[in-house]
């Protein structure tokens, strides 16, 4: 059930609320005051019991992952927070540090505290003119990681939670969770967009569904039916509307949704996972039946292929594959063979890789020539592309 609720956008709306004195007048920092005065433990356990799944993409518990951290006197310790956004359709970051980026700094003081940190970095990329103004990835970074030193690396969306899991509470924080049982807490940015009529960054309470997302909060298609969906940020397998969850087994992650769409599933870590999909940043990209799959693709693909650091064959070598032959289909050129080879290099490059980069590119690829093969064999059949539109992330 859609549950909005404002606690990490409260000071979106309020005028001049990225300022120290707007976000004072707001209760600002005394979250911060709160947990200088508790133990360091207590911090780290209550942002356990908060049940915060890392908001950067892969949804590690941060509680636990603090927990890695052990004061060294020999060396100092890092906090490194990652607000990159590179990936196609992640927006959300972003605007917490545009528009509360003193909710951001007030996070890294109690993050550094509960896990000993002695300086806080946040990486912003340089396009961010705006963010950078208003403030100014490393390696297993617990024991080695910035410097040679113990580094904790969390997105910072994660970190902007901290201050309401002090001041609420670890577990009342989880608790605005549907997914609570599921230890996927509290709430959290949900992103949309492609062709939604209203794209944008929501918040809502951890469990809010892909339908809610797309027809309540992003006000419905904005250019004919839905034809596809991919959850978190572009690395997420697609999803299409008329895929049904099969979850007999009452054990089963998803069986209370068993019979039902993939729209109705409530967005967590482990419910994504087990729909074959992923969570990744909760930023969804919207395509419509407009759209033809293979150009979004392409898109993806022409993507991925400048962003490959180049390293490790598979991924600099397979992706660069992918995207020629998805350019030869849309030149109408490719056979159905090479259809049937971006199966063998999407799996060659998975768990073939230096860094999960490569099957970040590959899962994408996997999933739309799987569940969008009849578009795939037109364009290598040469059939008129019906398709007016291209994938706009
Ligand atoms: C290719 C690639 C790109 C990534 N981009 C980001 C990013 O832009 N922002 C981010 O927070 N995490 C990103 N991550 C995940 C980070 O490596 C890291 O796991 C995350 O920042 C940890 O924070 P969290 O546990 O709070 O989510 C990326 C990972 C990979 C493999
Ligand atoms: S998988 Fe990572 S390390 Fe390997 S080439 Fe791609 S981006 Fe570079």
């Amino acid at each position: 059930m859609l549950k909005p609720v404002k606690i990490l956008t409260k000071m979106y709306d309020v005028p001049e609320g990225w300022t120290l004195r707007a976000y004072e007048r707001a209760g600002g920092y005394q979250a911060a005051r709160k947990a200088l005065g508790m133990p360091q433990a207590t911090v780290v356990d209550e942002t356990k019991k908060a049940n915060i799944r890392g908001r950067g993409g892969a949804g590690f518990p941060a509680g636990v992952k603090w927990g890695f951290m052990k004061p060294d006197p020999a060396r100092p310790a890092y906090l490194t927070v990652n607000a990159d956004e590179g990936e196609p359709g992640t927006f959300k970051d972003r605007t917490l540090m545009e528009k509360d980026p003193h909710r951001c700094v007030e996070g890294c003081i109690i993050a550094s505290y509960a896990i000993g940190a002695h300086v806080c970095y946040i990486y912003v990329r340089d396009e961010l003119h705006l963010s950078k103004e208003r403030r100014l990835k490393p390696p297993f970074p617990a024991q080695r990681g910035l410097f040679g030193c113990p580094t904790t690396v969390n997105n910072l969306e994660t970190i902007a939670a901290v201050p309401s899991v002090i001041e609420m509470g670890g577990e009342a924080f989880s608790k605005l969770s549907s997914l609570h049982h599921l230890n996927d807490g509290g709430c959290r940015l949900f992103g949309v967009s492609g062709h939604v009529k209203k794209p944008g960054i929501y918040e809502a309470c951890v469990g809010l569904t892909l339908r809610e997302l797309i027809y309540d909060l992003g006000g419905g298609m904005s250019n004919g039916e839905l034809l596809g969906v991919i959850p978190g940020g572009s690395s997420c397998p697609v999803l299409v509307p008329s895929e049904i969850v099969s979850a007999p087994d009452e054990k089963s992650v998803l069986h209370p949704w068993h019979g039902k769409s993939v729209l109705d599933v409530p967005r967590g870590v482990d419910t994504f996972r087990n729909l074959g999909t992923m969570l990744g940043t909760c930023c969804a990209i919207v395509f419509s039946d407009k759209t033809c799959p293979v150009a979004v693709m392409q898109n993806l693909m022409s993507f991925y292929r400048h962003e490959s650091c180049g390293q490790c064959t598979p991924c600099r070598e397979g992706v660069g594959w992918i995207d020629r032959i998805v350019t030869k289909l849309l030149e109408g050129t490719a056979s159905i063979q090479e259809v049937d080879q971006i199966h063998d290099i999407g799996n060659g490059i998975m768990g073939n890789t230096i860094c999960a980069f490569g099957e970040g590119a590959a899962m994408p690829a996997l999933g739309l020539v799987r569940k969008f093969r009849r578009h795939f064999e037109e364009h290598a059949a040469g059939t008129p592309c019906r398709a007016e539109g291209r994938l706009q992330a």
